[in-house]
């Protein structure tokens, strides 16, 4: 067991924040923390559209390291890829505190972060200094000052300025916490984003011809027109869009929420947002399928979760709240009992799983 998984129950008694900056304070001094490879699970995935080759395909979502201090040290816990960010053109302070919740007896977490983070020039001076371990992708997820008058002009200064440092970018437009962002998923204003951070792809791909992957990240909470229309869209987007990510954190507010943190305002993630992430995925993977790459965020804290992703079309997953309550220990527990389920249905790698639940796979 690692420092960080002893610790737990010591940093489970502060408050959800102080706890944070605890955590990520212990792993920057890189004190207790264990060897396992990436690949201790023999489960590889490859993400065929964004040609990402992972070790295994249980990621670390955003938001965890905003500004890319310790993804070395969370590498080491065994994670196929971790995200850092959102990080924003501008250093921002966020909302007040306190604006993270436990929300224990549901295995929860509400947060109102506002995207806290020290901004683009000390995002890529951290990962120039501390490169990414080869075995373990980092990507970057950029997002928009609550300031900005102009949210897109963000997205392509962050695209600009991660690029050469990041193994792919994300661009995060589902966060419930800056007014206006989750407007970008609309049709027309996500048509609009799409066109502009498309040329600025194209402008920082033609020179070197180095290929990045992007992806963007989406909330569970658009209903049947919404999601028709993200369908629509991003598939007139071109071939720079190589992925999504299914999703962020919901506004729901599930009746059977038992926690006396239940109606804070906010993001709700962990367990109450395994079902609704999954089913979203669904219905983006029964129209994209095989078009673009899925990752699968939202709830999970098992292998039987990550699994139930994946056969829903994800060829990789990401967690954060589960972490929370079970400690950076989860990740190599999650793996080997993918790896035993994998094997159990017969399958031989991850990929021949991917979709498997699908209709069009069946
Ligand atoms: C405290 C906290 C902060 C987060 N910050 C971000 C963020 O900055 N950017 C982002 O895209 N998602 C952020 N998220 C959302 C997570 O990346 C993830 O999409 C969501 O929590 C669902 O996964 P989970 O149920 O495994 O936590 C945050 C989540 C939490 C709990």
């Amino acid at each position: 067991m690692s420092l960080p998984d002893l610790a737990l129950p010591f940093v489970k008694k502060l408050s959800p924040e102080t706890a944070h900056v605890a955590t990520v304070n212990g792993l920057k001094l890189g004190i207790g923390l264990p060897r396992i490879a990436p690949d201790s699970w023999q489960t590889p995935v490859e993400l065929p559209k964004s040609r990402l080759n992972l070790a295994n395909p249980v990621g670390l979502a955003a938001g965890f390291d905003k500004n890319a201090e310790v993804h070395r040290p969370m590498a080491r816990f065994g994670f196929g890829f971790l995200e850092c960010g959102t990080v924003t053109p501008r250093p921002q302070p966020g909302n007040p505190k306190p604006r993270l919740f436990r929300l224990t007896e549901d295995d929860a977490v509400i947060n109102r972060m506002g995207f806290n983070n020290h901004g683009l020039d000390y995002f890529v001076r951290r990962l120039r200094r501390t490169p990414p371990q080869p075995d373990c992708p980092v990507g970057a997820n950029v997002g928009a000052n609550k300031t900005s008058e102009d949210f897109v002009a963000d997205y392509e200064r962050g695209i600009a300025a991660v690029f050469p440092h990041c193994a792919y970018i994300t661009i995060n437009i589902s966060s419930p916490n800056t007014p206006g962002l989750r407007g970008l998923q609309g049709k027309d204003a996500l048509q609009a984003l799409l066109e502009r951070c498309g040329n600025a792809y194209s402008d920082l791909q033609k020179p070197s011809g180095e290929q990045k992957p992007v992806f963007l990240k989406i909330a569970p909470d658009l209903d049947d027109t919404q999601l028709a229309d993200v369908v629509e869209t991003v598939r007139g987007a071109g071939h720079w869009l190589s992925g999504l990510i299914i999703s962020n954190t919901t506004l729901d507010r599930p009746l059977n929420l038992n926690s006396e943190h239940a109606s804070e305002s906010g993001g709700l993630s962990g367990a109450p947002l395994f079902e609704k992430s999954t089913r979203v995925l669904k219905e983006i993977a029964s129209e994209l399928f095989g078009e673009f790459d899925l990752i699968g965020c939202g709830g999970v804290s098992s292998g039987a979760e990550a699994y139930t992703k994946i056969r829903a079309g994800a060829h990789a997953v990401q967690l954060y709240s589960a972490l929370v309550y079970h400690g950076p220990g989860l990740v190599a527990k999650i793996n080997a009992e993918l790896a035993d389920l994998l094997r159990a249905d017969g399958f031989s790698s991850v990929s021949e799983a991917v979709g498997a639940d699908l209709p069009s796979r069946a």
